[in-house]
C-alpha cells in the first residue's frame, strides 16, 4: 500500500568538505556563506519551514558547530543590539529563530556519502515519511519548491522527487528520471539514472536536490553498499526502493543555483541581490558596468 502520511521533518545533510570553495570553508562551513547577507543554509531552513515542515534534522561533521550557533539565540549579541536601540534588526534575529525543540543536530562521523549522511537520522526521522534537502540547492520560486513537492504528495503519497530540465545535450551530467503517466501536479517515474550515457538520456528532466522519502529507504541504506566514488550513494537507494514503492515527480518551474559551485553561488548572489528593493538599486548599474 502507498503511504501518505503526514511528512513533519526534514533533513538537511550538511557534512561534506566543500573541497571546491577551498580557502573559503576551511574554517566556514560552506553552508555558512551568505547569499546577499542570509547563509546558504537558512534559505533551505525557511523553504522547508514554508512547507510545514515541524523539525529540521541538521547532519552535521567536524567545523559545523557554527551551523547549530546560528539557529540558536545569541544572547550577547541580543543585548548589544537592545543596548544600542537596533529593535528592527533585533526583531529579525528573533523571527528567524527555529521554535524551541523544533531541531535536532547529529553527526556524520565520517563523509562516506549523502546516502549515508541520511542514514545518519534514521533514529531522529523514525517511521515516518520525510523531507531531504540538499542544502547546496538554494531554489528560488514563489511558491517553494517543497510546497509545491507536498501538493503533489498530498495526492500521490509515496515518494517524491523533483525534477528540472536541462538542455538534452547536457543531460548525461545529471540524474535524470523517466517520464510516464501524467498526474495532478506531476508525473510517474519509470526510472532513475546517474549519469547516462549520452544518447541513452531517458529524458532532459534532472532531480534537482530536494526528494520525499519513505522510512524504508533506511533499510536499504543500512545495507551500506558502496556506490560511484566509493561513497553510499542516494540514488542507489532510491533505485531499489523504486522495486517496492512508487515515486512521483515533481517539475519545479523556479531558479535552482547550485551554490556548491562558484558559478551557482555568485548567480545566486546576484538573483536574489536583485530581488531586494534595498540593494537592487545599488548595484544593477554597476552589475550591467561590470559585465559591459
Ligand atoms: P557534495 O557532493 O557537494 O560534496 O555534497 P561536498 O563535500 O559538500 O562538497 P565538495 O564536492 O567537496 O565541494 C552534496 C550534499 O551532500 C552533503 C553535503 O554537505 C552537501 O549538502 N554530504 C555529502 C554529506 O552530508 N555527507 C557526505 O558524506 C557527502
Amino acid at each position: 500500500m502507498t503511504s501518505s502520511k503526514k511528512v513533519r521533518k526534514a533533513v538537511l545533510p550538511v557534512a561534506g568538505l566543500g573541497t571546491r570553495f577551498l580557502p573559503g570553508t576551511k574554517a566556514v562551513p560552506k553552508e555558512m556563506l551568505n547569499i546577499v547577507d542570509k547563509p546558504v543554509v537558512q534559505y533551505v531552513v525557511e523553504e522547508a519551514m514554508a512547507a510545514g515542515i515541524e523539525h529540521v534534522v541538521f547532519v552535521t561533521g567536524r567545523n559545523k558547530a557554527v551551523i547549530e550557533d546560528h539557529f540558536d539565540i545569541q544572547y550577547e549579541l541580543n543585548d548589544t543590539l537592545k543596548n544600542r536601540g537596533k529593535n528592527a534588526e533585533l526583531e529579525m534575529l528573533n523571527s528567524m529563530l527555529p521554535k524551541a525543540g523544533a531541531t535536532s543536530f547529529t553527526r556524520q562521523q565520517e563523509p562516506l556519502g549523502l546516502g549515508h549522511a541520511v542514514w545518519c537520522a534514521r533514529d531522529i526521522i523514525g517511521d515516518e515519511p520525510f523531507a531531504l534537502l540538499l542544502p547546496d540547492m538554494v531554489m528560488q520560486d514563489k511558491q517553494g519548491c517543497l510546497s509545491g513537492m507536498m501538493d503533489l504528495y498530498n495526492n500521490t503519497g509515496g515518494n517524491v522527487i523533483s525534477v528540472e530540465e536541462v538542455a538534452m545535450e547536457d543531460a548525461h551530467k545529471y540524474g535524470v528520471v523517466g517520464v510516464g503517466e501524467e498526474l495532478d501536479g506531476g508525473f510517474e517515474i519509470t526510472g532513475m539514472v546517474e549519469k547516462p550515457a549520452r544518447g541513452s538520456e531517458p529524458s532532459n528532466l534532472f532531480i534537482n536536490g530536494r526528494y520525499i522519502l519513505q522510512p524504508e529507504i533506511f533499510d536499504i541504506l543500512e545495507t551500506q553498499e558502496r556506490g560511484a566514488g566509493n561513497e553510499i550513494q542516494i540514488t542507489d537507494a532510491m533505485l531499489k526502493l523504486a522495486d517496492q514503492q512508487k515515486f512521483s515527480g515533481y517539475r519545479f518551474e523556479g531558479n535552482t543555483y547550485d551554490c556548491g559551485t562558484k558559478q551557482g553561488f555568485i548567480l545566486a548572489n546576484v538573483a536574489y541581490a536583485m530581488e531586494r528593493d534595498d540593494i537592487r538599486g545599488l548595484v544593477e548599474d554597476d552589475i550591467k558596468k561590470l559585465v559591459g
